[in-house]
């Protein structure tokens, strides 16, 4: 491994559209990018090496599951989390506020962070700004993200304009945390919910911070695309251009298509891998429900033209079988159809971009779901 710094270069855009590299000593991250969700050390049902051979170049791995189990000194013990899950390339990892909301039990939020229960077995936890960078570190995280405070939506304005406050104050105790780390990367999180002047708000004073990169929280959480995008083009404008940018946790294909056309370069989302083992195929021809009798004697695959083998040689009936049978491979078969078919999008986005065609191939894409037989 050299000691590259970190480093992110536009090489081209179409539009508010961009396609660019972040360089990182483990690797190089094509941007618009997808990175798939390895929550607990693995993204579920499928290998690393698939994982990388669809052409993911980073996938997500989260502090608060971690920390829990197995531990993040623990995790240090045995070489990190990419000795560990046999990941080489770049790891961003989440800062655990977001799932202690949704996932601890008794959590409690003040200024000098947040104390819950394990959701696994109880046990009492206290996270500040600064152990949550430290965890990142420990797990060795190439990315990592400040702590910050997400509000769900519909909220009152009081409740979203302290939680941005908060997450402010935050940002800046997890950049003193982080110091300086060549090649690693720690990005800041706008929030503001629906509201677009404490988006602005946000996103200047996070700028101020000169930061490596810059995400976008406090979305998909309850709100209607529309008001989704508004937040992007609210934001955006004062994020610096040459900083990357992530929208979290979104979302389905149509949203990233929308959001790489206001500007964002990089997306997680549980939806491709949680729907695969919840019967659901993300295809060119739209969502395929595999559970539905009426692929029970189906002998077409998912997508004939497609190079991932799950899509292209198994039968619907097959995989139809499967999801009925409740049969591990079914998951696994689904889950790698779905992460190809996202990788996929993406590589065509980046294409599309640098042939100033970006809006033909949102145009052609979304045609193609529109002709699904559901
Ligand atoms: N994942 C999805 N949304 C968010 C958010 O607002 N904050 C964090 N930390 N993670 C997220």
């Amino acid at each position: 491994m050299t000691a590259t710094a970190f480093g992110f270069s536009l090489h081209g855009r179409d539009g508010a559209a961009r396609t660019g590299e972040i360089t990182m000593p483990r690797g190089t991250i094509r941007t618009p990018a997808f990175m798939p969700v390895g929550t607990a050390a693995t993204v579920k049902a499928m290998y690393a090496d698939q994982v990388r051979d669809l052409g993911a170049d980073v996938v997500l791995g989260n502090t608060y599951h971690l920390m829990l189990r197995p531990g993040a000194e623990r995790m240090a013990r045995l070489g990190g989390l990419h000795a560990f899950m046999q990941w080489n390339g770049p790891i961003l990892t989440d800062s655990g506020g977001f799932q202690v909301m949704s996932l601890s039990a008794l959590r409690k939020i003040d200024e000098d962070g947040v104390t819950f229960r394990s959701h696994i077995d109880g046990t009492a936890y206290e996270m500040s700004p600064e152990r949550s960078i430290e965890i990142q570190g420990l797990l060795g995280s190439d990315i990592q993200m400040q702590l910050d405070e997400c509000v769900r939506l519909p909220a009152e304005r009081t409740e979203i304009e302290k939680a941005m406050h908060l997450s402010l104050r935050w940002a800046e105790r997890c950049r003193v945390a982080f110091g300086e780390q060549l090649g690693k990367a720690m990005f800041g999180i706008v929030q503001g919910g629906d509201l677009p002047d404490l988006r602005v708000e946000s996103a200047r004073a996070l700028a101020d911070l000169d930061l490596k990169g810059y995400a976008i929280g406090g979305l998909a959480v309850g709100e209607p695309q529309a008001v989704m995008f508004a937040m992007i083009e609210a934001t955006a404008p004062h994020l610096p251009e040459g900083k990357p940018r992530y929208l979290m946790g979104v979302g389905t294909p149509d949203d990233i298509l929308g959001a790489v056309a206001r500007g964002i370069d990089m997306f997680d989302c549980v939806m491709p891998t949680r729907a695969g083992r919840h019967g659901l195929a993300y295809t060119r021809h739209g969502r395929v429900n595999l559970r539905n009798a009426r692929w029970a004697e189906a002998k077409e695959p998912l997508d004939e033209a497609s190079t991932c083998p799950a899509a292209r040689d198994y039968s619907r009936a097959y995989l139809h079988h499967l999801v009925r049978s409740n049969e591990i491979l079914g998951m696994m078969l689904l889950t790698w159809n779905n992460l190809a078919y996202y990788q996929d999008l993406m590589a065509g986005a980046r294409a599309a971009i640098r042939d100033g065609r970006y809006a033909d191939y949102c145009a052609e894409t979304r045609e193609g779901w529109a002709r699904a037989e559901r």
